[in-house]
């Protein structure tokens, strides 16, 4: 059936009606992308598949499945010992048309109250089989596994082999998911591709381009796959918009903006960031951490300036609430800057990093501009992942591991002290102004 619409949808009308949809990345010469990785349905139709896990407010997770069959139950059965599930909840189930594809039945299950550090078997549907996954922890140390711009390629699949070769926490993703790019079952594949690590551990993402797919006339809507697949706890952060969120998880605060929302100071994303910042209590969460698609520094020549106008329109923001470090995806490749503010190196603005090197079929952006900016400390083309562990509450550790076939190498490594930490940061003069502000005007 999938394979059918496959050959009856083919990429070529899109290539051919709308080039420019599939040419965000200009005309770059490029290591050669791997081949693409479709993982095939090899359930029962009832059977839950594409589950997968993700934070969902104070000590709950939400868990999401797809089923083929129309009548299976939205409930997820768990508890603390395999087999044995001593505790039920029940959610919802949704499924969208995408011109001549029909999805499955989708679930939204929210489970909890759950205790930290803590493994849990869980089933979805009351079929299919046992699954489980470990809590955050309540405090320190906590590790994030960052990679975005995945894909759905051999690339992929050992970057998260990479990730999941040591242990970690939590996965955030700073958007582009599936490459579907209107293809839809690509999203189921890519939802069965992944689903052995993120029925494992929360993965919390936010939209990129690719997850956009308005195709004009006949599909006018935007991410309609990725809201009704990929649901985020939007609700039980006070936005009004999957597309931006954010969350709490041992003593950090991750906030995740949407690139492809309206940012302007009149829109509402500007206005929830606003709010959200304003509610940040830096001793119960010392770290602050932004994800976004469009990078705001960038010094390859793929995607210049595309971050400009949010930045312009948002940087103020995170930088006087001292937001520790900014992730971005839509480059493929590695790329860490010093902390900046407004383009100039500043003690008290957020560490920002590029990895979107997941490995999706487009390749690597292998052109940087030169000479590099002093801003920018280290950049390399190559796919990989990140790691960020907060050690305690003043002191992180972040390291990229390059994908080198069966290994993963660290390539890049820093230590860096939180903003909540720095005097020099937070000494606020009669003006109502940090010091450090007062030094640049
Ligand atoms: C936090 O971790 C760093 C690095 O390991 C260490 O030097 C520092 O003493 C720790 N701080 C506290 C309060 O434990
Ligand atoms: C990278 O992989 C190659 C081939 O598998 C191996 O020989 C080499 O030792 C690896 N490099 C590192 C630094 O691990
Ligand atoms: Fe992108």
């Amino acid at each position: 059936m999938e394979k059918l619409y496959l050959r009856a949808f083919p990429l070529l009308v899109t290539i051919l009606l709308f080039p420019h949809l599939l040419q965000s990345q200009g005309c770059l010469s490029r290591q050669p992308p791997r081949p693409m990785v479709f993982t095939p349905h090899d359930r029962s139709d009832a059977d839950p598949q594409q589950v997968h896990i993700s934070l969902a407010g104070k000590d709950h997770i939400r868990v999401s499945w797809v089923t083929d069959t129309k009548d299976s139950k939205s409930i997820v059965e768990y508890g603390e010992t395999p087999g044995k599930y001593n505790a039920l909840a029940t959610g919802e189930h949704t499924s969208y048309k995408y011109f001549f594809y029909s999805s499955g039945e989708i679930h939204h299950v929210k489970i909890g109250p759950l205790k930290p550090s803590t493994t849990y078997f869980y089933r979805c549907g009351d079929s299919g089989p046992e699954f489980s996954f470990r809590t955050p922890p309540s405090g320190f140390p906590i590790e994030f596994a960052v990679a975005g711009d995945l894909g759905q390629t051999e690339w992929t699949a050992s970057t998260l082999a990479h990730v999941d070769s040591e242990d970690y926490d939590v996965f955030l993703l700073p958007g582009d998911l599936s490459y579907a790019d209107f293809q839809q079952p690509l999203w189921d594949s890519f939802g069965r591709l992944v689903e052995p690590y993120a029925t494992r551990r929360p993965w919390m993402v936010t939209e990129g381009n690719h997850e956009i797919e308005i195709f004009p006339i006949i599909h006018h809507h935007g991410f309609t796959s990725y809201n009704a697949r990929w649901l985020m706890p939007y609700e039980e952060s006070g936005s009004t918009s999957n597309l931006y969120y954010s969350f709490d998880v041992a003593g950090t605060h991750v906030i995740m903006l949407g690139s492809y929302a309206d940012f302007d100071a009149k829109s509402s994303q500007y206005k929830w960031l606003k709010a959200d910042l304003a509610q940040v209590d830096r001793k119960k969460t010392p770290w602050m951490v932004v994800l976004l698609h469009a990078p705001w520094y960038n010094t390859n020549t793929a995607h210049q300036g595309e971050g400009d106008s949010m930045r312009k329109s948002m940087e103020e923001l995170l930088y006087t609430a001292r937001v520790d470090v900014v992730f971005s995806g839509h480059v493929h490749a590695y790329e860490r800057f010093t902390r900046v503010y407004n383009n100039e190196e500043n003690q008290c603005g957020p560490l920002y990093v590029t990895i979107g090197d997941g490995g999706n079929r487009e390749g690597l952006a292998l052109t940087f501009k030169d000479p590099a900016s002093p801003l920018s400390l280290f950049r390399e083309a190559s796919f990989g992942h990140g790691r960020l562990r907060m050690v305690n509450e003043t002191h992180a550790h972040w390291s990229w591991q390059r994908n080198n076939d069966s290994n993963a190498v660290v390539a890049d490594q820093v230590w860096f002290e939180s903003l909540s930490a720095s005097k020099a940061c937070w000494n606020v003069d009669d003006q109502g102004l940090p010091s450090s502000h007062k030094e640049e005007l």
